[in-house]
């Protein structure tokens, strides 16, 4: 397919991608939808990505180098999520394959679990609902607190920790954080300098920082050790950040008083596969399986967000927000085509375009050139008649690694 036609644009999304998506798509003139309910085997992935223009997947397909080799028709990669660590980005980039995400769209849906936790903790209904269960009385006031008042501390004032903080206000409660990064406060929320004295100051400590080497272990036994008595940790971020094992000692001494973990070091891969933790079990302690962000609001509004980004690039190009690739914001179209092309990043390359194009009769309009690593994508709105020949030429060139024309 040379240039873009939307009843021609194969879409396939896994996962059971939210409606939303497929109406976004359908808004947008593109009908040829392919949904499947689940992840597939790397056999049935190999085989469904053959001939598809977009991907759209969460979490659990895996789209290594060897599956994207089989798509060689994919011009864009949609994660119907947060994280993109389930698909080589890089590979992707190379074959000149943007990938998009929705980073923002179940902020607020993780905000509100933390808040409530916070709030269920303080007052330990945890325990006191599984007494209850249990034919249980135990009417007391004991260990039970507001949240008003309390001080909430933010580890990684982010988009989840400032929503975090704001929600927290609005229920009275005091809110210190501690970011790597100088952060804008919102409301009356406080930055502090140091993670120990920080420590020494909440009541209920929430994690909302990034995954990886740098916050691993970050609530190691020394820095759980460093919360007050009877403080609270909620981790619903990545489950490498807090030292599980450490933390259930906290616990059993009564160090701390209560825990939610939404996130674990080890998670099941699919429902059929169970939980291992120390934490199961545990009074007070709120175990949930990385749903965070899981609400029918969050599913609704990332299937829109993800959907919206790969039309606006297959319509027009553009890549504000892709992960892996050199960004272009958005320009109105003008002339009579526009070329989308990825090239090698090396000095020349857009002499030789300019060349290319002027070669066919091709005056040019406006050009926007972004680089990244090894590749350079410029989107080039020209006057004059791009038929095949002339995408041939420019795919043929050496320097091209992607070319299309919408
Ligand atoms: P973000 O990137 O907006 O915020 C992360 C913040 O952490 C940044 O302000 C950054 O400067 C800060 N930070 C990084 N390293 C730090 C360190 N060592 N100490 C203190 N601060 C540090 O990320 P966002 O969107 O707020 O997400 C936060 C976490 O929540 C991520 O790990 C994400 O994977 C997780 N998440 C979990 C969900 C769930 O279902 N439980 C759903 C959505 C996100």
């Amino acid at each position: 397919m040379t240039s873009l036609d939307p009843s021609m644009t194969r879409i396939v999304l896994f996962e059971n991608i939210h409606p939303s998506a497929k109406e976004v798509f359908n808004a947008a003139g593109f009908d040829n939808v392919v949904t499947h309910a689940s992840a597939l085997s790397s056999e049935q992935l190999r085989e469904a990505v053959r001939g598809a223009h977009v991907l759209g997947i969460r979490s659990r397909t895996q789209l290594d180098a060897a599956v994207l080799a089989e798509a060689t028709d994919l011009r864009v990669v949609g994660c119907f999520c947060i994280g993109t660590n389930q698909v080589d980005l890089e590979s992707a980039m190379l074959r000149g394959v943007p990938v998009f995400n929705a980073p923002f769209s179940n902020t607020r849906s993780v905000a509100e679990l933390v808040l409530g936790e916070a709030i269920l903790l303080l007052r330990r209904i945890p325990e006191k609902n599984d007494r209850v269960h249990q034919g249980f009385w135990d009417k007391t006031a004991d260990g039970a607190f507001e949240a008003r008042g309390k001080t909430l501390g933010i580890i990684g004032y982010g988009n989840i920790g400032s929503q975090v903080g704001t929600l927290a206000e609005a229920a009275g409660m005091r809110v210190i954080f501690h970011d790597v990064e100088a952060k804008l406060p919102l409301g009356n929320a406080r930055a502090t300098t140091s993670l120990k004295k920080f420590l020494a100051q909440a009541d209920v400590v929430t994690l909302h920082v990034p995954g990886g080497k740098a916050t691993e272990n970050i609530m190691d036994a020394e820095a759980i050790a460093s919360m007050k008595k009877g403080a609270i940790l909620i981790n619903a971020s990545r489950g490498s950040v807090v030292d599980i094992d450490a933390l259930n000692n906290a616990l059993d001494s009564g160090h701390l008083s209560g825990a939610a973990i939404d996130v674990f070091p080890v998670e099941p891969k699919s429902r059929d596969e169970a939980l291992k933790s120390p934490l199961i079990g545990k009074r007070n302690v709120i175990l949930t399986p990385h749903i965070g962000g899981s609400t029918q609001e969050s599913q609704e509004n990332i299937g829109r967000e993800v959907a919206e980004k790969l039309c606006h690039f297959l319509l027009s190009g553009t890549t504000k927000g892709a992960v892996n690739f050199p960004e272009i914001s958005y320009q109105p179209t003008m002339g009579t085509a526009r070329i989308l092309h990825v090239h090698r990043n090396l000095p020349g390359a857009m002499g030789t375009l300019s060349n290319l194009m002027a070669e066919h009769g091709l005056n040019i309009l406006s050009q926007q050139l972004q680089t990244k690593g090894q590749i350079g994508y410029v989107i080039s709105d020209v006057e004059g008649k791009v038929d095949d020949t002339v995408v041939s030429v420019l795919r043929a060139h050496p320097i091209t690694v992607r070319c299309n024309i919408v």
